[in-house]
């Protein structure tokens, strides 16, 4: 097993400095942010030591804690920190820029389109980053008084003082902040008096010490804060695990977003009122639709089930049922070639793998991914596993379907908040 070396990394430790320096030097323009990945060279968070396999196995580790979290945003619900027993890095893959007060502090932030708030490493946080925004230098912020409107709407809210406080959980980690306002600015774009937290303390290892911008649905999301300026709509599109490039690009508001795009309903669920629900209905293996019992699909705002996309959770997670199907259908069509596993995934080969594309296909769109999208190759090409995982069973998590970043890796994906529609298109976006 320690000679898989798979690609994901490979390419990150290949990388030409000649050529980063220029790419890293791009800067954002308009409504459009670039989007790196954590790994990439352009990115100061990028682990240094991790061996290639390690990085998976690690990815596979931190889906995990991403599930609970996940599960965790049915309100009134509080979580179990699951231990993982080695140190984990960043959960949240992808990171952007963004500046912050006045005048404005620049800060790599982790993208999470399933958390609604942004939460940001302030000036003497404990447990954060060395980079942090520093309000003292701020001629624009504001601590948010506790009987504001927005300190009921933030999880555990306290009067420190004056002012609005709260503790809450990510993942495995707890978080203690301020709520506070300043102005930031995303690409080009100004948005005044925007409400976040301000982080000064935090424990545990799920929560990306740079700090992260919620892109969820929720009231404090950014999306929510700036409706006058992008119409609660945006896009993204993941660079691949594979590229060298590394810039994928986040794209807000109503202006240039894909015209022709294939859309399906979002779902709302009360109770998890950050996430993207959607209405999964089968499973296509190469030309073959599975056969999965609808019950895996079904969405119900009480429990919680159903199917969302999420950018924070790596490999694809599927109800027990939905994975056992694909799973034995590519293995059928692998026509008895011996069959290995990697960490937490159970079906890898050393030999080609003969289904062309899986298709998830939702209510009114069909996406039919390549290879590349559900398939983890190691470097050397040798060898091949499915990059998806059943849903442990028995537990909170096992009615949820997260269609996660390596499935979205090139892909356009677009929220349409107005028309409540996800879309999703191909774009080589490395
Ligand atoms: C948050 O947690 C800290 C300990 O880390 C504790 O001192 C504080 O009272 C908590 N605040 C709230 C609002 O629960
Ligand atoms: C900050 O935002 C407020 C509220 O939108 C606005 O009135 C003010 O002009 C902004 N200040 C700066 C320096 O951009
Ligand atoms: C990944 O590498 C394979 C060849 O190993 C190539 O065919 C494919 O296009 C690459 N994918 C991306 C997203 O760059
Ligand atoms: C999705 O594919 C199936 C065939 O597998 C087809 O019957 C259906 O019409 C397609 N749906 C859309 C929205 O294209």
């Amino acid at each position: 097993m320690a000679a898989l070396l798979f690609s994901v990394v490979a390419l990150f430790l290949w990388h030409q400095p000649s050529t980063v320096a220029g790419r890293c030097g791009l800067t954002d323009q308009g409504s459009t942010l670039q989007v790196l990945h954590v790994n990439s060279p352009c990115s100061p968070f990028r682990p240094k030591t991790l061996s290639w396999e390690n990085s998976v196995l690690q990815m596979q580790a931190d889906d995990k804690t991403r599930l609970q979290y996940l599960s965790s945003l049915v309100a009134g619900r509080s979580i179990v920190p699951i231990a993982s027993g080695r140190a984990v890095t960043q959960n949240p893959t992808y990171i952007v820029r963004l500046n912050i007060g006045t005048p404005s502090q620049q800060l790599l932030v982790a993208l999470d389109t399933s958390n609604d708030a942004a939460w940001i490493p302030c000036t003497g946080c404990i447990g954060c980053s060395s980079s942090t925004f520093d309000p003292a230098k701020s001629s624009t912020f504001k601590p948010l008084r506790c009987g504001s409107p927005q300190c009921s709407q933030v999880p555990n809210s306290r009067c420190g003082g004056p002012s609005c406080e709260f503790n809450t959980t990510y993942g495995s980690s707890t978080i203690s902040a301020g709520l506070v306002q300043d102005n930031i600015t995303l690409a080009t774009d100004s948005v005044g008096g925007y409400t976040f937290g301000c982080v000064q303390k935090t424990s545990g290892s799920s929560f990306p010490a740079q700090g992260l911008l919620g892109l969820g649905r929720g009231p404090l999301s950014l999306m929510s804060q700036s409706t006058s300026l992008y119409q609660s709509t945006f896009s993204y599109c993941l660079p691949g695990y594979n590229s060298t490039n590394f810039a994928g690009s986040l794209r807000l508001g109503p202006h240039s977003q894909p015209k022709r795009i294939k859309t399906t309903q979002l779902l709302r669920n009360p109770r998890r009122s950050s996430l993207y629900y959607v209405d999964l209905v089968a499973i296509r293996v190469g030309a073959r639709i599975v056969d999965i019992p609808p019950s895996a699909f079904a969405f119900d705002p009480n429990t919680g089930a159903g199917t969302v996309f999420d950018s924070g959770t790596v490999f694809t997670i599927l109800v027990k049922p939905a994975y056992v199907a694909v799973r034995d259908e590519l293995r059928r069509r692998m026509r008895g070639a011996a069959v290995s596993s990697l960490g937490g995934f159970d079906t890898c080969y050393n030999v080609a793998i003969s289904v062309p594309t899986i298709t998830f296909m939702f209510s009114g769109m069909n996406v039919t991914l390549p290879q590349d999208n559900f398939l983890i190759r190691s470097s050397a090409g040798s060898t091949s596993c499915l990059a998806m995982a059943a849903a442990p069973e028995g537990s909170v998590n096992s009615a949820l379907n997260v269609i996660a970043s390596f499935q979205q890796q090139n892909h356009r994906i677009l929220i349409d908040g107005p028309n409540s529609k996800l879309g999703v298109a191909r774009e080589a976006c490395t």
